[in-house]
């Protein structure tokens, strides 16, 4: 007699939106979802996935050969609930045959790219000191002189990763605001140039030419402190970086050198090299904190209502696809 088939076990690393968990309840499987509020520490993650035929993870969680290890061979997937996947070892999860899975989809493109326009606007228009002074009681009068900013119209922002979050940006800089694009890429889109007036440049060049400078790579060992002295060096001294994509994409001691000798105007920044740290060093008195042309938000680049749930669904939806013996809509590797 044949064996009852395995009823799937999906481990969930902590509660993402109820939408996505409703998908797979409703294909009978058993979803656990780790009950506290804060990032599964290391032995609980290994205790839980145990057994599990599916990982449902974030990208505070590493998922590594131990990991994979400790859930055994009915793990058929990983579905990181993030667009990145730096958290996870694709090797190890190749080798075992585990398909890894992120949740790239039209709600975090376009909230990505509004959180960089937010960064970018709110440095352009020195939007947090504007707002210190006139929540302080600093604020006298009118000035002509009074903060002045930058206008963004017909400046040239450089798109640095032209993927789809990278298009996003550069679409609504160019149709909104009227800026100019210029891009570094894998490979040039011709199609997107067409359509954007965007011009494909080496690195140098972007660095050279651009007045705000957006960071859309993912993070890998090629794209380790892509952005590093020898690049601040080639920047203009007006030019503001922006990163909502992995903090280490920016060697931040080279940057705060940037900072501190006004290489650069400035950097809006979600994402930091040591993150949950803000400042990899909090000894140094040259820390990101400090800087009042540094604007500062805690990772929260995807963070909308509809983004949230539109990642549990793709999540979702990716491992009912493995596990029902269909490709992967959005696979990693
Ligand atoms: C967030 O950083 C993500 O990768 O989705
Ligand atoms: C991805 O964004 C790339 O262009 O490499």
């Amino acid at each position: 007699m044949n064996n009852p088939p395995m009823i799937p076990h999906i481990f969930v690393t902590r509660q993402i939106p109820e939408n996505g968990l409703q998908l797979l309840r409703q294909k009978g499987y058993v979803v656990t979802v780790y009950p506290e509020d804060r990032p599964i520490l290391r032995k609980e993650l290994l205790a839980g996935v145990k057994g599990c035929t599916a990982i449902l993870s974030l990208l505070t969680d590493r998922i590594d050969e131990t990991v994979l290890e400790a859930a055994g061979p009915e793990l058929k997937i990983s579905a990181n609930y993030a667009v990145g996947f730096d958290n996870i070892d694709l090797e190890a999860a190749k080798k075992r045959r585990v398909i890894v899975t992120n949740t790239p989809c039209d709600e975090v493109n376009e909230s990505v790219a509004e959180h960089t326009f937010t960064l970018m606007l709110g440095l352009a228009r020195r939007l947090t000191e504007a707002d210190a002074q006139a929540k302080t009681g600093k604020y006298q009068g009118w000035s002509p002189t009074l903060l002045l900013g930058m206008l963004l119209q017909q400046k040239t922002l450089g798109i640095i990763g032209l993927g789809r979050i990278g298009k996003a940006v550069a679409k609504q800089a160019v149709k909104g605001l009227g800026m100019h694009c210029i891009y570094y890429s894998h490979k040039p889109d011709l199609a997107f140039e067409k359509e954007y007036k965007a011009e494909y440049v080496p690195k140098e060049k972007l660095l050279e030419q651009s007045d705000i400078i957006s960071l859309h790579l993912p993070l890998l060992p090629s794209t380790r402190h892509f952005i590093s002295t020898e690049e601040f060096a080639l920047m203009k001294k007006t030019a503001f970086l922006l990163n909502t994509a992995r903090g280490p994409i920016v060697d931040e001691k080279a940057l705060l050198r940037a900072l501190r000798t006004n290489r650069i105007a400035g950097a809006g920044l979600d994402v930091f090299e040591c993150e949950p740290a803000i400042d990899c060093d909090v000894n140094d008195r040259l820390e990101l904190k400090s800087f009042p042309n540094v604007i500062l938000t805690p990772h929260i680049g995807s963070a909308t209502k509809e983004a949230r749930e539109a990642m549990s669904r793709v999540a979702a939806e990716n491992i009912i696809a493995v596990l029902e013996g269909n490709p992967a809509p959005n696979p990693a590797q």
